[in-house]
Parts: structure tokens; C-alpha cells; sequence
């Protein structure tokens, strides 16, 4: 169902979108450090397209997954021959596809799930991970600007909150369908029919603190988190 949202924007949201959407050069030389030629590297994510070239120039094997099959067709034409692209949800109906790596990448990516489905994010990594493999992860930590918007928009025309859960800190835009028009904030260049469409099928999402991805990731070796710009947080985690 998520995959709808994203088929809307496509390449779009790395081509038009916002800058801050995307890894800063410090935050690619963190994801790319230490990684070398004999290393099997999988991005989670098409729309990360800098992060897929930057290991492409270190000279890792690179393999991109990605639940959006627009985003993967237009994928083919920014990244070397060499890179694999897997059209796969990493977490819905997930199924392994036989490959293990030393490496798995996402940026700002558990942000958008659920409790449930970070949790199964979480598992299905552990199992396509090798010994002592990493996985490294940009999130964003906190309530989105929109999401401040969507709320006083309904709160000043006495419109029922249904689209924010405070005890999960959930938010669920397919439920604000009908305001969020009123409350949308420009991303970069992308048109507002299919921000409309992007937010209006992005379904639920956790709003998440450093503790939650503590809790998150306790069952692995070793979890280290650090700030990334002033929203958001590196967190890498070892088998
Ligand atoms: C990594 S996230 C956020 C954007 C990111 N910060 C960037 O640099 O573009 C977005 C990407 O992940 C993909 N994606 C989101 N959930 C997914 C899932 N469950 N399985 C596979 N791909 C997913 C989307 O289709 C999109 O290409």
C-alpha cells in the first residue's frame, strides 16, 4: 500500500524535492567509511541516488532494493550497469532473495513505519545480514513540520484529531486526506497533485525518539547513535 505513495513522486522526490530529504556530503562519507572493494553493499531506497553512486565510486558491490516499481525502472538510468535493483518491500511480504551483505544502508527510512513494521524492518535486516554485517541508518527524530500544520489546522477549524495518536506518537496522513491540502508544505519543486498523493498514501508512521530505536535494536551486538544535522540522528547497529 506504501509503494503508492512513492510510485506518485518517483525520481521526482531526488530530482525536485528538498535538499535537507537527502544525505549531506558528511552524512555519505559516514555511510561510505571503512567500506572497500570486497564488500556486498544494499541500499534500501532508489530515491537516495547520491548514496548509490558514492558506493559505486568506493567500488563496492552494489544492490538497491525498493518496494516502488516507477522508482526503480527510472533508477536504471543514474546508476552504473553493475548495480543490482531488487523491485521488493523490506517489509510487507517480505522474502529473502538469497543474497547476504556486509553493509545495509537506508536514509531517513524507519520514519516511515509504524512500530510494527520497524520491528519487522528490524528482523528481516538481521536475517539478509552476514556475521558481524552493519546496518546504517539516518532517522529523523521527532514530529515532522506538516505534522505541527495538519494539527492546528484541525485544532483552529475544530476539525476531529483522528490522524495523530499521542499515546504511539502515530500519525496517519490517509486519515487527514480531506485537509491536507490546506496544511501542505512546499518540497522543493515537486507539484502539489502528487505531494497530495504522496502524503495522502503514506499511511501510518511513528514519530521517533533516540530511546525507541534503542528499544528497537537492543537484541543486536552493538548500537551506537549519534546527531545528524539538527533533526535527525545517524544510528549504526552490528549484527
Ligand atoms: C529512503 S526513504 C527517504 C528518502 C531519502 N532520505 C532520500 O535520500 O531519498 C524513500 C525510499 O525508500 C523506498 N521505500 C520506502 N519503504 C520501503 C519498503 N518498505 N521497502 C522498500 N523500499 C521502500 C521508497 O520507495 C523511496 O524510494
Amino acid at each position: 500500500m506504501k509503494q503508492v505513495a512513492w510510485d506518485s513522486v518517483g525520481l521526482n522526490f531526488w530530482k525536485l524535492g528538498r535538499d535537507t530529504a537527502k544525505p549531506s556530503s558528511d552524512t555519505l562519507d559516514w555511510y561510505t567509511e571503512n567500506v572497500t572493494e570486497t564488500n556486498s553493499v544494499l541500499i534500501i531506497g532508489g530515491t537516495t541516488v547520491d548514496l548509490i553512486n558514492a558506493m559505486e565510486v568506493v567500488g563496492a558491490k552494489v544492490s538497491v532494493v525498493d518496494f516502488s516499481s516507477r522508482i526503480c525502472n527510472e533508477l536504471r538510468d543514474y546508476v552504473s550497469a553493475q548495480t543490482k535493483i531488487i523491485n521488493q518491500d523490506v517489509v510487507n511480504d517480505f522474502k529473502n532473495w538469497g543474497e547476504t551483505y556486509d553493509l545495509i544502508c537506508s536514509d531517513t527510512l524507519i520514519n516511515r513505519f509504524d512500530q510494527d513494521e520497524a520491528n519487522r524492518f528490524q528482523e528481516n535486516l538481521y536475517n539478509i545480514l552476514k556475521d558481524n554485517g552493519k546496518m546504517k541508518s539516518t532517522v529523523k527524530i521527532g514530529m515532522y513540520p506538516m505534522d505541527h500544520e495538519l494539527i492546528q489546522f484541525a485544532k483552529n477549524n475544530e476539525i476531529s484529531i483522528d490522524f495523530w495518536d499521542e499515546d504511539s506518537n502515530t500519525m496517519d496522513y490517509s486519515k487527514a486526506k480531506p485537509i491536507l491540502e490546506n496544511a501542505l508544505i512546499p518540497h522543493g519543486n515537486i507539484n502539489k497533485e502528487d505531494l497530495i498523493a504522496w502524503y495522502g498514501n503514506r499511511c501510518k508512521e511513528k514519530r521517533f525518539y533516540e530511546n525507541d530505536l534503542r528499544l528497537l535494536f537492543n537484541s543486536w551486538s552493538s548500537v551506537s547513535i549519534i546527531r545528524d544535522y539538527n533533526d535527525r540522528v545517524k544510528v549504526e547497529v552490528q549484527k
